[in-house]
């Protein structure tokens, strides 16, 4: 196994320093897009309400209090930005408007997420003074909001209310997942815009207190910390992974974007050590296929890994991949290359770009008029709650765009 290990990190090493790859397929991938698109708001429309998936062909959608409500409008600015349509930017700002209420969700963590890849991508790309003067009020609510998650003596922000696991006798009290470091860029900019320290304070004890207890000796990541109500970490397991000693694809891009961003945001060098090796265990990884699309979980039916969730009864015939991690992972790379040196700089990039190339291709990138408007097929929302298996995600498309986006204007 070791032998193993090592023989694919070298050739993987070799492979990804020396191959330039090509990024011309980017402007072709944002008209594919833009088109494709114009069914999913089509599809949306006749809703009102956030497009999320789709089951049996049928788009799933779900209102403003959801984790992924912003992911909607973010893939509209980013595709307005790319191609300057004006309708799309008429759409963008509905979506986002749409989601004002969200400010005040504060019965999980996800408010980052929600606010901040729509208010935030609005900000960025909306070229009206008025308008963008009141997105960063929305935005700066919505991070008191999200400190109304965060106990001092804990030190960290809340994901879940109570909750069971898995094995049906653990309660956990305050969990904490590993996702939860995507919340923490919204923080970052209240900062920046009001300076009060007080949101950056928050997001670098979160970050800290992650790094300690989330990661394993190889840096590979739990899904689920609980902590006591000092801010002791007291289990350690997972809801959306394999088991609890597996390592859950998209929890381990969450990590990877998340220790990337707060690097970017406060140039701290642990979190750039963190990102940069919790990278080299997802690269690097020997379960993970040839076209770097992780499996849902990099433990998957392995041997010696035990589930408390009786995966059988799913009669799945194949482990499903993860585009959205793989989206995610390659979104955070290219951020990742750009703070690295060296041999990690080139690996990093070319290993993004070789992610979003075949995200771009027919296996994963739908044809036009299916996939109910959707990009980006054989994503996992939740194997263990037999929910979004092998379908397409509203966030996978998000991080694909972001990721092409960041890949266009890197600067050479
Ligand atoms: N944050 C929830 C998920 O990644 O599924």
């Amino acid at each position: 196994m070791i032998k193993k290990y090592l023989l694919t990190t070298l050739i993987l090493a070799l492979t990804l320093g020396m191959t330039p790859q090509k990024t011309d397929f980017i402007d072709e991938t944002f008209k594919k897009a833009e088109k494709q698109y114009e069914l999913l708001i089509k599809e949306s429309n006749q809703t009102n309400k956030f497009p999320r998936t789709e089951k049996e062909g049928k788009l799933i959608v779900t209102n403003e209090w959801d984790w992924t409500g912003g992911f909607f409008p973010g893939s509209l600015w980013l595709i307005y930005h790319q191609t300057g349509s004006e309708k799309i930017k008429n759409d963008a700002i509905k979506w986002t408007e749409a989601l004002e209420k969200a400010k005040d969700l504060d019965q999980h963590h996800d408010i980052g997420f929600v606010m901040f890849c729509s208010y935030g991508n609005a900000i960025k790309y909306l070229d009206n003074p008025q308008k963008v003067t009141e997105y960063r009020d929305i935005i700066l609510h919505s991070s008191n909001t999200a400190l109304k998650r965060f106990d001092e003596k804990v030190g960290l922000i809340k994901s879940w209310n109570e909750k069971k696991a898995w094995d049906n006798k653990t309660i956990w009290k305050y969990p904490v997942i590993i996702d939860n470091m995507m919340n923490l860029e919204m923080l970052s900019y209240a900062t920046k815009e009001t300076g009060n320290s007080r949101y950056i304070d928050v997001a670098n004890s979160h970050a800290h207190k992650t790094m300690e207890n989330h990661f394993r000796e190889d840096f590979s990541t739990y899904h689920v910390v609980d902590y006591d109500d000092k801010g002791k970490a007291i289990h350690k397991q997972t809801n959306q992974g394999f088991s609890d000693q597996s390592t859950w694809a998209r929890g381990q891009a969450w990590a990877i974007y998340g220790f990337t961003m707060m690097y970017k945001e406060t140039n701290n060098p642990a979190y750039l050590k963190t990102a940069q090796e919790a990278a080299k265990f997802y690269i690097y990884h020997p379960n993970l296929p040839k076209d770097k699309i992780p499996y849902w979980d990099f433990n998957a039916n392995e041997k010696g890994y035990q589930s408390d969730v009786d995966f059988s009864a799913r009669k799945l015939t194949y482990i499903p991949r993860d585009a959205s991690a793989a989206a995610i992972t390659a979104s955070a790379l290219i951020d990742l290359s750009s703070f690295s040196e060296g041999k990690d700089k080139k690996m990093f990039l070319n290993f993004a770009k070789e992610t979003l190339k075949t995200l771009s291709s027919p296996t994963y990138f739908a044809d036009p008029g299916t996939n109910s408007g959707f990009l980006l097929k054989h994503s996992v929302g939740s194997l263990p709650h037999n929910s979004e298996v092998d379908g397409p995600l509203v966030y996978a498309d998000y991080y694909f765009l972001e990721g092409l986006t960041r890949l266009k204007e890197l600067k050479k």
